[in-house]
Parts: structure tokens; C-alpha cells; sequence
């Protein structure tokens, strides 16, 4: 475990463990008040951010350590110097890089050029963070994970991958229920189904929830990723069946709602089941500081787990 890009380079024991080690910083965060004590951690960012910008920040602050925020007013990564010349320099300073990035292989190539951990902050490909945090805030609700259903509602995206790929490790069942030609990438598919069939998890794919009627968990993102220019008229009438309302929830029987955030009210999510009894939202957006604390405890100072 040196750099964390994407959760299928993990295993379910390594998982576990990050969980485990999340639940423990939120429950005794006195414990860990010095534990990045003197070190530095850059977040780098080619996309806007409030949930991970702030939770590394504040995270990292918690653990006596220093968060370095660099965006692209000096250029986006890789115009005004080489990624190679930028992962060096950072690497003389620094002690771990968290980066969100367009393209995954921006990672890669920081990875390869980078003598300190690389975190992926979210991609084109995959946000493991955040499938982290969502996967915390399921456990905080339920005590086996191999027992839940996870049905994933809208756009197969970088989350919906990270979702997948996690759930399939950690044996839990997802379903990807997303419009025919926006379902997951086929190539994910078959490593999530790959990685379930190990762990005696299941992943799916459909194109409607009906008949889904086991769900545990509803989880739904934006049906506009950063970066993704469809009109919006377009993606109304195509995602509008799969918006989370009331009605969803009764059918399927789910009990907790998700969303990574930023929502859109009234389009991906009404309001009423966001504000409702059975969001979970802001624990998972609050899960997101725990989480990543764990993942750089990990990353970089090994002895304190
Ligand atoms: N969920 C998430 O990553 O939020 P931000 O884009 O605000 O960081
Ligand atoms: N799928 C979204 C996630 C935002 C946190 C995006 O990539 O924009």
C-alpha cells in the first residue's frame, strides 16, 4: 500500500482496516492529536471542490499535520512544467500528494515520478475516498456489509465505479441501475465481477429498478460530472425516471439514502427525501474527514495502527 488510486489495488483486509481505523479517529480524535505532527500533505486540484478540499484540509489540521492547497491559477499540471518535474519538486517538501485530476493517467504518471504517497482525490475514472466514506457510513447503519444491498441510481460515473469496486471486494450486492449507454464501463464491470466473485459479493448492471425490491441503500450523484458539456435539457428527460423520491424509497424498501454531493434538488434527488429521515448525506460527507485521516495515517506514518 504506497499510493491509494484506485480501491480495486487494495484488499478486503486492507479495506477493513482503513474502516476500522476511520470509526477509531471518530470516536477517540483526542488519540490521534499529533499524529501527522510535523508532517505536510499538498492537495493539488484541477477541478472546484468544497467536501474534499475541506475535509482533507481540516482532517490533516486535526492530526497536528499542515495541508498545502494548490489549484491551477499557476497553470494547469503539466503546462508550466512537466508532471515528472512537478511530483519531484512536491516530493523534496512534502510527505504525501492528494490530487484531483482530469485524467486518471495524470495520476499514474505522478505516481511514477513521486517518492511519497499519492492519493487520488477524484478522477475521470474513479473517487476511492469518497466510496470509502460511503461504505463507513453504511457500517455505521448496518454490522455485516456482505448483507447489504447497494442500488446505485443515475449516471455510471468515476463514483459509481469506486462503489462497484469497493463493494465487490468488501462482498457486499450492488446494483448500477442507469440509463442504456450511461451504465458503468465494461472493462470496470468485469473487474468489479472479478473482485465478487472472490469476496462471494455481486455486482449488477440494469436499466431500471424494476422489480428491485431488497434495497438497502439508495445511493444517487449528479447526472452532470465535472467536465461532462450535455446539454441539460437533454439529461433531464433522459435521467428524470431515475430520480430518488418517496416513491423510489417505498418501492424498494431502502432505508438509507446517499448522495456524494454536490446534489441538485428536485433533479437527482427531491428535497423531501434529502431533508428525510433516511439520509444519511451528511454523515457520509462528514465520514469523508475521518476516512481520508485513516487512509494518510496509513499512507505515511505506519506505526500509529
Ligand atoms: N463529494 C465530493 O467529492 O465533493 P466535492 O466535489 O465538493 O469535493
Ligand atoms: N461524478 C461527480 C462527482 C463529484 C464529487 C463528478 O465527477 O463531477
Amino acid at each position: 500500500m504506497q499510493h491509494l488510486l484506485s480501491l480495486k489495488d487494495y484488499s478486503k483486509q486492507q479495506i477493513e482496516q482503513i474502516l476500522k481505523l476511520a470509526m477509531d479517529l471518530k470516536a477517540n480524535p483526542a488519540k490521534y492529536a499529533d499524529a501527522l505532527k510535523g508532517k505536510s500533505v499538498i492537495t493539488l486540484y484541477e477541478k472546484p471542490s468544497l467536501r474534499t478540499r475541506v475535509t482533507f484540509d481540516i482532517g490533516i489540521n486535526r492530526l497536528g499535520g499542515h495541508a498545502v492547497y494548490l489549484d491551477s491559477q499557476n497553470g494547469a499540471m503539466g503546462s508550466r512544467e512537466t508532471v515528472q518535474d512537478f511530483a519531484a519538486n512536491l516530493s523534496r517538501w512534502s510527505d504525501a500528494i492528494v490530487a484531483r485530476v482530469f485524467e486518471h493517467k495524470t495520476l499514474v504518471e505522478l505516481t511514477e515520478h513521486a517518492t511519497v504517497p499519492v492519493i487520488n482525490s477524484l478522477c475521470n475514472l474513479y473517487h476511492p475516498c469518497q466510496a470509502l466514506a460511503d461504505y463507513m457510513t453504511i457500517a455505521e447503519q448496518h454490522d455485516d456489509l456482505s448483507k447489504v444491498h447497494l442500488a446505485y441510481v443515475g449516471d455510471g460515473n468515476n463514483v459509481t465505479n469506486s462503489l462497484l469496486l469497493a463493494g465487490a471486494i468488501l462482498g457486499a450486492t450492488v446494483t448500477s441501475v442507469c440509463p442504456r449507454g450511461r451504465n458503468v464501463d465494461a472493462q470496470i464491470l468485469k473487474e468489479a465481477e472479478a473482485l465478487a466473485a472472490m469476496s462471494g459479493g455481486k455486482v449488477q448492471v440494469a436499466d431500471s429498478l424494476d422489480g428491485l425490491t431488497d434495497v438497502d441503500v439508495l445511493y444517487t450523484d449528479t447526472w452532470v460530472s465535472m467536465g461532462d458539456n450535455t446539454p441539460m435539457e437533454q439529461v433531464t428527460e433522459l435521467f428524470m425516471p431515475y430520480q430518488i423520491n418517496q416513491k423510489m424509497l417505498d418501492n424498494t424498501g431502502a432505508k438509507q439514502v446517499l448522495h456524494c454531493q454536490p446534489a441538485h434538488r428536485e433533479l437527482e434527488i427531491t428535497s423531501e427525501v434529502m431533508d428525510g429521515p433516511s439520509s444519511f448525506i451528511l454523515d457520509q460527507a462528514e465520514n469523508r474527514m475521518h476516512v481520508q485521516n485513516a487512509v494518510l495515517l496509513t499512507l505515511i506514518n505506519r506505526d500509529m495502527h
